[in-house]
């Protein structure tokens, strides 16, 4: 039988919503907190056994539906040529990034050698939780890849970038397709090695007036997520009022944030499987509170196609009772199907 994640993805009618959290494997345990006094952060995701401890911490807290791999976005900018780390209160940091629009023609190393511990991580992680719980690998998308190369490091408006777009529009083209070769080839690499479902991340993209996303961010979306061998699902920050563009990714489910209204989300995607999208910051309320306004998530999206999550990552402080009682609430729901 397949995994109950696998199967909403899909837009099957499901016993009850399955639920993971985005980031749910870093800051807000405790444990990764210690074991990140051992590792750096590009230490513990470029070796696997510490990659799938970590990866597994949410396993032995809440039991998600879905387990997502330890590792970054950024993974992808070596084989492009770039070298990167994160900085402690900063964030990602880009080495060498672009220096110009003469320095965008990039073409990929290999994937598979470049970027073999991340198969060795989905390998791991099948071997021990596979039949339990389904792994979710992810990539970057290439608007929120290339913000990064472009910036050095990260930038709330995407100014650089989008700077780029207005002065260069080729060289802004060719980058973007360059980052959206080396994900397609790593999402299908992710899926070969035992990815269940793949997320696709472009959180930035959602900065871009409607006419340059549908010009330059689609058609790459639609290319990435075409003929891979495993469901998909896309998400992208600030796309309320026009799902439209993210329902014509290619992705099979479409992860909304927070802003965005469910009930209205459904009416206006029709079959379309949805993921989300429960306001992070209410897991600072009491878990009283978190189950009431889980309930009414899980209550406007309805039985079919709807994976329970948050509408972005989980907050580093947040706490682990919270957390608890958003998995646990879906998990006590029971339908029939
Ligand atoms: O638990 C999970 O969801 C899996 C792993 C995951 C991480 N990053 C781990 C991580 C995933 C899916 C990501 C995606 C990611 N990384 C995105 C897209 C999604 C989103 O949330 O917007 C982006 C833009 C990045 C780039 C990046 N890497 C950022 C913004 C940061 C945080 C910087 C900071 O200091 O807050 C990172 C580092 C990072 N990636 C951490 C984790 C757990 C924090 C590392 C640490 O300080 O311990």
């Amino acid at each position: 039988m397949d995994h109950l994640l696998v199967r909403a993805a899909r837009g099957e009618r499901t016993e009850r919503p399955p639920v993971w959290l985005m980031r749910q494997a870093g800051r807000h345990i405790p444990e990764y907190r210690e074991i990140r006094e051992d590792y750096s952060f590009l230490e513990a995701i470029k070796t696997p056994e510490v990659a799938e401890e970590i990866t597994l911490l949410p396993w032995e807290y809440y039991e998600p539906d879905g387990l997502v791999m330890f590792s970054d976005i950024l993974t992808v900018l070596e084989p492009l040529g770039f070298s990167y780390h994160i900085e402690s209160g900063v964030g990602p940091v880009v080495e060498n990034p672009v220096s110009g629009p003469d320095d965008v023609d990039r073409s990929h190393g290999d994937v598979a050698r470049e970027l073999d511990y991340v198969g060795e991580l989905l390998v791991r992680l099948n071997n021990r939780v596979g039949d339990e719980t389904a792994i979710i690998g992810f990539a970057g998308g290439p608007f929120t890849l290339a913000s990064y190369a472009v910036a050095g490091g990260p930038s709330r408006t995407n100014m650089p970038l989008r700077k780029l777009r207005a002065q260069h529009p080729d060289a802004f083209r060719t980058l973007l397709s360059a980052f959206a070769d080396v994900v397609k080839d790593y999402l299908a690499f992710q899926i070969g090695n035992g990815a269940d479902v793949v997320q696709l991340f472009d959180t930035y993209a959602g900065t871009l007036t409607p006419e340059d996303y549908r010009e330059f961010v689609l058609p790459l979306h639609r290319e990435i997520l075409s003929d891979l061998n495993a469901p998909t699902i896309v998400f992208v920050r600030r796309m309320n009022g026009r799902l439209d563009l993210l329902a014509d990714s290619g992705a099979d489910a479409v992860a909304l944030d927070w802003t965005v209204d469910m009930a209205e989300a459904r009416e206006q995607l029709g079959e379309m499987p949805v993921q989300g999208n429960l306001d992070p910051s209410y897991l600072f309320g009491e878990p009283e509170f978190v189950r009431e306004k889980t309930r009414e998530v899980i209550e406007a999206a309805g039985p079919e196609g709807h994976i329970l999550n948050l509408g972005h990552g989980v907050n580093k402080d947040t706490p682990v009772e919270s957390v608890r009682a958003f998995v646990e609430t879906a998990k006590s729901i029971e339908r029939e199907v």
